[in-house]
C-alpha cells in the first residue's frame, strides 16, 4: 500500500501509521518524527526547525520536501509506504505528485482521520511520548504501567512542547488554515476516505483497515 495519513494534530496518525506499517510491511515516514530527531542530535537542520516547531507552526516546505524525497529512496518504500504528517501543505501535496511520478509510483488511497477539536485538545495535552523508541502514551486513556516509563522499553517519557496547550490551539488553527485545502485536492482526484478517529485504538484499525482494502 502507497498511502497519506491526513488529518489534525492528535487525530491518532502516528499511532495507526506505526501499526499499519508494521502490518503491511512497508516504511511510516513521518515527518514531525524526522524532525524531532534532526532537533535532539542538534543538526543544522534540527536547529532551522526547532523555532518553527516550538511555535506550533509549519516548517518551510522545500525543507520538508527534501526529507520526504530522501525517505521515499529508501529500499524499504519496495513493500510500500504511510506518509503520516505531509503533505501538509497544496504546494507540498503537488510537490509529492511530482516525487512520486519521477519514481514511477502512485498513490492507492489517503485516508483522513476526523477528531472532535475538544478529543484533540485532551489528547495532546494528556500524551507522553518515550524519548528512547517515539512510542505514545496518554495519561488517561492508555497510561504506561510504571508513571514516566516506557512499557517497550524502559526508555524516559516527555511531554512534547508543542503539546502545551496554547500551542495544541495554534497547530489547529495552521491545520484550519494550510491543511485542509489538501483534504479536497486528494477528495477531487478520488483518492480520499474519511474514518472516525474516535473509539479505541483498535476500532480505528479495523476502520483503516475496511478503509484501505484493495478495489474499494
Ligand atoms: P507532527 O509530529 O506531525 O504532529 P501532528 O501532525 O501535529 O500530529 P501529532 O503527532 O500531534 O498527532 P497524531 O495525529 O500523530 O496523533 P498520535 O497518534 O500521536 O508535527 C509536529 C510539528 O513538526 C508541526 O507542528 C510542524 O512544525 C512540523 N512538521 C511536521 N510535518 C510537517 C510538514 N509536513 N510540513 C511542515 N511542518 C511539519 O495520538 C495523539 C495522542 O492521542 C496520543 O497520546 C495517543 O496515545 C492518543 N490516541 C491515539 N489514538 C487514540 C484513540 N483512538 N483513542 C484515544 N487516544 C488515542
Amino acid at each position: 500500500m502507497r498511502v497519506i495519513f491526513l488529518g489534525p494534530p492528535g487525530a491518532g496518525k502516528g499511532t495507526q501509521a506505526r501499526r499499519a506499517a508494521a502490518q503491511w510491511g512497508g516504511l511510516q515516514i513521518a515527518t514531525g518524527d524526522m524532525l524531532r530527531e534532526a532537533v535532539a542530535t542538534g543538526t543544522e537542520l534540527g536547529r532551522q526547525a526547532k523555532r518553527y516547531m516550538d511555535a506550533g507552526e509549519l516548517v518551510p516546505d522545500d525543507v520538508i520536501i527534501g526529507l520526504v524525497g530522501e525517505a521515499l529512496d529508501r529500499p524499504e518504500t519496495r513493500q510500500g509506504f504511510v506518509l503520516d504528517g505531509f503533505p501538509r501543505t497544496l504546494a507540498q501535496a503537488e510537490a509529492l505528485d511530482r516525487l512520486l511520478e519521477e519514481r514511477g509510483l502512485k498513490l492507492d488511497r489517503v485516508v483522513l482521520f476526523r477528531v472532535p477539536d475538544a478529543e484533540l485538545l485532551d489528547r495532546l495535552t494528556a500524551r507522553r511520548v518515550c524519548r528512547e523508541c517515539g512510542r505514545n502514551y496518554h495519561l488517561k486513556f492508555s497510561p504506561p504501567l510504571r508513571p514516566g516509563v516506557c512499557d517497550a522499553c524502559g526508555g524516559t517519557l516527555y511531554h512534547r512542547t508543542d503539546d502545551e496547550e496554547a500551542t495544541v490551539r495554534r497547530r489547529l488553527g495552521v491545520y484550519d488554515r494550510d491543511t485542509r485545502p489538501v483534504i479536497d485536492y486528494y477528495r477531487r482526484r478520488g483518492l480520499l476516505e474519511e474514518v472516525s478517529g474516535e473509539g479505541t485504538v483498535d476500532q480505528v484499525s479495523e476502520a483503516v483497515r475496511r478503509a484501505t482494502e484493495p478495489g474499494r
